[in-house]
Formats: C-alpha cells, structure tokens, sequence
C-alpha cells in the first residue's frame, strides 16, 4: 500500500477535482504511507444521488440474488486476504497474523449475514382484527420489513475492515445502499474492500456501494448531516456524541468506546482470569473498544493475581507488526502522548508499577499499574493502548459502584466459581454486556453488541443490525 488511491463513487474510481489529499501515516515508521482523496462536497452530492438511484434497483432484487451477491464479494474478499492484510500492518500497525484473521472474519461476517438475511427478511406478521376489543374480524394485517435506503457507514481505525462489513453486509442483504467513509488510518484497506465489491461485477447496479474519502474536519459533518442519509451506523471515538446531536431523526446505530471492568471476585479461579486479563487487556496494545480497561480484584486475592498477570505480561513480545509481535505501535503519536498522559498521572500520585514504562515512538511496552485509586485519570479513562491499571477493592460491592460510575459502559467481565454470585453481579454491573469467565469480545458476530450510557446507542450484532436497518411496513385488508 503505497502511492495515491482513488475513491469509488458510482461506480468508478475518482480522483477529486479538489486537489487536495489526505495524508496516511505508518504508525510503526511515522514515515508517510499513502494519500487518498479529499473529496469536495459536489462529490459527496454525486455519491448520495447514486445510492438513491441503484437502492431504488436493488430493494427489488429478488433476497436470494442479494444473498448470492454477498456471498460472491465473501469469496473475492478471501483471494485478497493477504494485499488486504498488508494494508492493515502498515496503516493501522495490526500484526499481520491478526490482520489476516480480520479480513477472513469479515468474508465469515458477509456469508452469515446473507444466510441470516433470508431467514429474518422473508418472515413477516399476518394479524387479524378481532384481537383488539370492540373489533370484528374484518381487517387483515400483513407486514414486512423494507429497507431504509442509503446508509451511512463510518468505521473506525482499529478495525477498518471487519467494522466496515459489519455495518455493510447488513445494510445490503436488506436493501439498502451505502456511503463509506473509511477511518483516515485503514482508508487503503477500506478501498480494497471497495474493489471487491467493484470486482464483483453487475451483481450489484452502479452506485450502490460507494467509497468516499473526505477530510474528515471539513467534510465530516456534511456527511453525517446529508438529507440523503436514511441511518448512520458509527464506530469510533467521542466524536460520535456530537454526531448524535446532528444527525437528525433517522436511526443511528453507535458504538464510541468503553471503560470495560474486569471484576475478580475472592473466589476465582486465578490462573484463568489472568490468562483473560493479558489477552483481553493487550490484544492490538489494548486499541480495541472491548479491551480489559480496569481490573476491579478483591484485596485478598489482588497480591496472587498481579504476580500471575505480570507472569503473562512478561511472555508478550514488543516489536513490529510485519513480525507478529504482541504488542506492535499505537496508531499516531498523538495517541501515545495520551496514554503516557494517564501513566505520567498515575505514577504521580502513586500507583505502583509492575512493569517499567518504555516508550520508543509510537511503542509503547506493556504497562501493568497496581494500586490504582479513583482519583487517578487512568481509573476512568480509555487509554486505548498497552496499559492495564489494576484496582484493589474490599469487595464485589465496591467493583459493581466503580463500574456503574463510569460514563462508559460497553461490557464488563465477572470472575467467579459462584454461579449465583456471577448472576448478581451481571445484573448489578450496568453495561450492555457481562462475559462470566472471559474477557470481553464482540464476537461471536451474530451476538448483540450494545454499548450503554456514552458507550453507544442502539444494539449491533448481524440480527440487530439487519433489523435495525429495515422499517415495518404493513398492508391492512379491508373486508366488506
Ligand atoms: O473496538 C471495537 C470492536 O468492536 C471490538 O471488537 O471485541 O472483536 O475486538 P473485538
């Protein structure tokens, strides 16, 4: 992935008439990597007119045509894994073997989804009228669901891929069209998706799939404030609560991060909720929205818990992504000035330190804080990097309020061999899920995934998303 790339509107591959670029860095070299397009808004314009005109061709396209359609990219997406997967080491710094597993996810995504897509689509409701009280039975009720219309579909960095179909694949099998705008890091990779939809051929008409990079703090707003936007489905940062406001009524579906709590309760099984605590705090350096971001342990287990986690922690290897190491550079510099922030912050007002802060760039070591206390920054906020701060508290009680406190609240995990007791604490932790016994995960992708307070709003998953990218429209049969 090198050079300039174009965008993929209506069809065709553009090069702005703006002349101007948006430049990709390297995380790992902080060397430049590729441009892509700035697009003017006349260019967004001619996008959103295509989507119109080919959602208008497909919702009519028989649901199984549309299911083969899908399976036909999934199967291009799985002959370009590895030009895909090299996009992702250099632009987002993923290792390649997660890179690799990220497009063949994404190909499974596609496939699910249009097999779900005729189960859930070809169902509808038949109800008669005399249900209701004072009613014959003389009206006949059928619905279904329709589409939208056009979706617009922004993922984020740390997945530009797999959150790219995700959002995609549903709005597609349904009947929709879509508008892009691929993360600025993971845009090449997100053009790369483009081509496999254009490689797919007539399969879909022209302008149902549009790719449309943009500078995001000139353009940005345009798009998600675009009378031809009929849903927004977002995955990203903070910016998404100023985005809500804006949009205007049409359904959104948003996922902006959490502050994800690992509860360890007295009776754990340690050597498990420490495997769980390496792989879902440092997995991609923490730069996923369901990492391990606090570890909430009893104080009576907390001195055998830290010893096990810094054992983990100790095995992770630290490099390049081209190398498969574990921990592999944040994404920008202005990142990894923010986690040292919260680090700088916590050895300052005393946290312990398990392993020494190093930094070199944008790679950053593994970073194991014990004794955090809540008048630390790093007990609230989303590093979004190699750090795992560890809180010891007196009991499950005191973990349940510190999780409820945070304004994030996307999933949590309980640590316990009482079942009785991981059911309690599921219920008490308010977040949109609770893992019992393992970090917390997206996937499986047919499951729900809903964030709750500024984690998000509405629920995603293939199910969810396909439903909430359709409306009910129904047909009443007056009987004489
Ligand atoms: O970063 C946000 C993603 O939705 C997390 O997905 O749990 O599969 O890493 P994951």
């Amino acid at each position: 992935a090198s050079g300039q790339y174009k965008s993929y509107i209506n069809g065709k591959w553009l090069r702005s008439c703006s002349n101007k670029v948006v430049t990709i860095m390297n995380p790992s070299t902080r060397e430049e990597q590729a441009k892509v397009q700035a697009c003017t808004r006349e260019e967004i314009d001619e996008a959103y007119e295509g989507c119109a005109k080919a959602q208008e061709v497909w919702r009519q396209v028989p649901l199984w045509k549309r299911a083969e359609a899908l399976r036909k990219v999934a199967g291009i997406l799985r002959e370009q894994r590895e030009t895909i997967a090299d996009c992702l080491v250099s632009e987002v710094a993923k290792a390649k073997k997660d890179s690799l597993s990220e497009v063949d996810r994404s190909a499974d995504l596609i496939e699910y989804c249009a097999e779900e897509g005729l189960r859930l689509l070809s169902k509808g409701d038949f109800l008669t009228s005399d249900a209701f009280k004072g009613t014959e039975r003389n009206k006949l009720c059928l619905s279904s669901r329709i589409p939208l219309g056009t979706v617009l579909c922004i993922p984020p960095f740390n997945y530009p891929v797999n959150l790219c179909v995700s959002k995609i694949a549903p709005a597609l099998i349904a009947g929709n069209a879509v508008l892009v705008k691929p993360p600025t890091q993971g845009a090449v990779a997100g053009l790369h998706l483009a081509q496999c939809f254009d490689k797919a051929g007539d399969v879909f008409p022209k302008g149902l799939v549009n790719f449309v990079t943009v500078k995001a703090s000139e353009n940005g707003d345009y798009m998600a404030q675009h009378p031809g936007n009929d849903c927004l489905s977002f995955t990203g940062g903070d910016v998404g609560l100023s985005l809500a406001k804006k949009v205007g009524m049409i359904p959104i579906q948003m996922e902006l991060g959490g502050k994800d709590a690992c509860i360890v309760c007295e009776d754990a099984d340690l050597d498990l909720a420490a495997k769980h605590i390496v792989k879902g705090g440092f997995s991609y350096s923490g730069q996923r929205c369901t990492a391990v971001k606090i570890v909430l342990v009893h104080e009576s287990v907390a001195d055998a818990l830290c010893e096990k986690v810094l054992a983990g922690v100790q095995k992770l290897t630290v490099g390049m992504p081209e190398d498969n190491k574990n921990i592999t550079p944040v994404i920008s510099e202005q990142s990894a000035n923010f986690i040292e922030g919260l680090v700088l912050d916590a050895k300052q007002k005393g946290a312990k330190f398990l392993t020494e802060y190093k930094r070199e760039g944008n790679l950053i070591w593994p970073t194991l804080l014990d004794r955090v206390r809540p008048d630390m920054d790093i007990a609230w906020e989303e590093p979004f990097g190699p750090v795992v701060p560890i809180m010891r508290v007196t009991g499950a009680d005191e973990a349940v309020a510190h999780a409820n406190k945070s304004r994030l609240a996307l999933q949590a995990c309980v640590f316990t061999k009482d079942v009785d007791n991981a059911i309690r604490l599921s219920d008490a932790v308010r977040a949109g899920t609770v893992q019992i016994n393992g970090a917390p995960a997206r996937g499986p992708d047919h499951f729900p995934f809903q964030g709750f307070r500024d984690s998000g709003i509405g629920s995603q998953g293939i199910v969810n998303s396909i439903g909430m990218m359709t409306k009910t429209k129904t047909t009443v049969i007056n009987l004489p």
